[in-house]
């Protein structure tokens, strides 16, 4: 069931003719349509291109996921050997020039080092954007596969001055989640991290994706979209907040060692805690999802299998109850990745940038669809600051 509230429209005359006062934070506001991804009417379900993605993160590999978000369908054998063979060859093919430019980035959080890289590439393969299928394509590809390099390229060189070369020979997510750790991953923990980054793809007109669009309409680069994009999916409210469950949890765990009480229950005096405090619990709520956000199911099948995953999920669970019971709010799926990537042993602040290795793939679809039907986004504003003021000079003005 909905609990969507109503939506809150005013019209009133503006200057150029009827203005629509729309709900703060654009809430249940639909600026255009999209065949990509969305929420059923009764906001239970994402959907991905038609399927179900619950259906296609239990399914799907890596590829197909990406090639179903580019072209809209999935691949026959031909076609998912070719973006396979393209994704693999491009993730090896990270300009030397870009690593060099990333030792000169001070170590600060890794998120930075994807809009840097990002930008790089942009310079560096296309500084004459075009808006042909075939180049449109092929970028968004680069995107995709040389984005999770740029970030563990950056980590590693801003704490030990060397990283992991990439190893076209393995799977992309096997690979990535390689050049994370620095070890290899056996064939669970790679089939988890590729459930994730499927998990992760798209969402709607989230903030980033929205983000990515608008930057879009102005038809400047992809590059640059996406670059954008991942400056917006760096805020706790959206996909910072996988980083900041994990605090919490790590946090909560290490005061329930020192009182001696185990972390399942002790997790519900903590939360109180907060609540009573104001502080936001990181990895719950959600702009769409009242009631359950089906991504964390299918995270949880992979918890369960991990280390300490029935334990984790006891704490997951009760720390649901009473969010449920207090504010009614349920957990999304950063809350589910938090300890997901704990597990596999991802480090903390690498939490939001695998996000985007995921999201990356939403971003370039959603660029591609928005340049070929485009309208520059620009919204007007209702100005209520003052009006009538009138210039004076300095020495006029600043007397005292
Ligand atoms: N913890 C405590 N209270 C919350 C939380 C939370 N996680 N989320 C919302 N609320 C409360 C707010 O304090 C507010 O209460 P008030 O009306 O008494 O002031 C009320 O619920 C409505 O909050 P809004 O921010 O207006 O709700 P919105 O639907 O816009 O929020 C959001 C969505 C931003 C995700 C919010 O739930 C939140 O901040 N969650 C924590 C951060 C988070 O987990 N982000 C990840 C989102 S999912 C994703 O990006 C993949």
């Amino acid at each position: 069931m909905s609990r969507r509230p109503e939506v809150r429209c005013v019209e009133e005359e503006g200057p150029l003719g009827k203005l629509i006062i729309v709900p703060k934070g654009l809430e249940n506001v639909v600026p255009d349509t999209t065949a990509i991804s969305g929420v059923d009417p009764k906001g239970e379900h994402t959907i991905y291109r038609g399927y179900l993605i619950t259906d296609l993160a239990e399914n799907a590999n890596f590829y197909e996921a990406a090639y179903l978000f580019l072209y809209g369908q999935l691949p026959c054998e031909d076609e998912l050997r070719e973006i396979k063979r393209k994704i693999d060859t491009y993730r090896a093919q990270v300009p030397e020039k870009l690593f060099d430019a990333l030792k000169l980035v001070p170590a600060t959080h890794p998120m930075y080092y994807g809009s840097f890289g990002v930008l790089f590439l942009g310079q560096y393969y296309a500084p004459e954007w075009r808006f042909d299928d075939d180049f449109l394509y092929d970028h968004a590809l680069r995107l995709i596969a040389q984005l999770p390099v740029i970030f563990a390229a950056g980590w590693h060189l801003s704490r030990h001055g060397t990283f992991i070369r990439p190893d076209p020979g393995l799977d992309h997510p096997r690979d990535v989640l390689r050049m994370i750790t620095g070890r290899t991953p056996s064939d669970l923990a790679a089939r988890a991290f590729e459930v994730s980054l499927i998990l992760y793809m798209d969402h709607g007109f989230n903030a980033s994706t929205f983000t990515v669009r608008v930057i879009g309409s102005t038809l400047s680069d992809m590059y640059s979209a996406v670059a954008g994009g991942i400056g917006a999916l760096k805020g706790p409210l959206h996909g910072g907040a996988n980083e900041k469950a994990i605090e919490m949890l790590l946090d909560a765990k290490r005061r329930a060692e020192e009182l001696g009480k185990p972390l399942e229950e002790y997790i519900e005096e903590y939360i109180l805690e907060k609540l009573k405090r104001k502080e936001r619990i990181m990895g719950f709520g959600h702009r769409i999802y009242k009631i359950h956000d089906p991504r964390t199911d299918v995270a949880a099948k992979y918890i369960r299998q991990l280390k300490d995953g029935e334990w984790w999920l006891k704490v997951l669970k009760r720390a649901e109850e009473v969010m449920w019971r207090e504010k009614r709010l349920p957990a999304n799926i950063d809350f589910y990745t938090a300890v997901l990537y704990y597990q596999l042993g991802i480090p903390v602040p690498m939490y939001t940038p695998v996000f985007a290795m995921g999201r990356v793939v939403g971003w370039t679809a959603h660029y591609i669809e928005q340049v070929k039907n485009n309208r520059l986004i620009r919204p007007t504003e209702k100005y209520v600051g003052p009006t009538g003021l009138k210039y004076r000079p300095i020495e006029e003005r600043c007397r005292r």
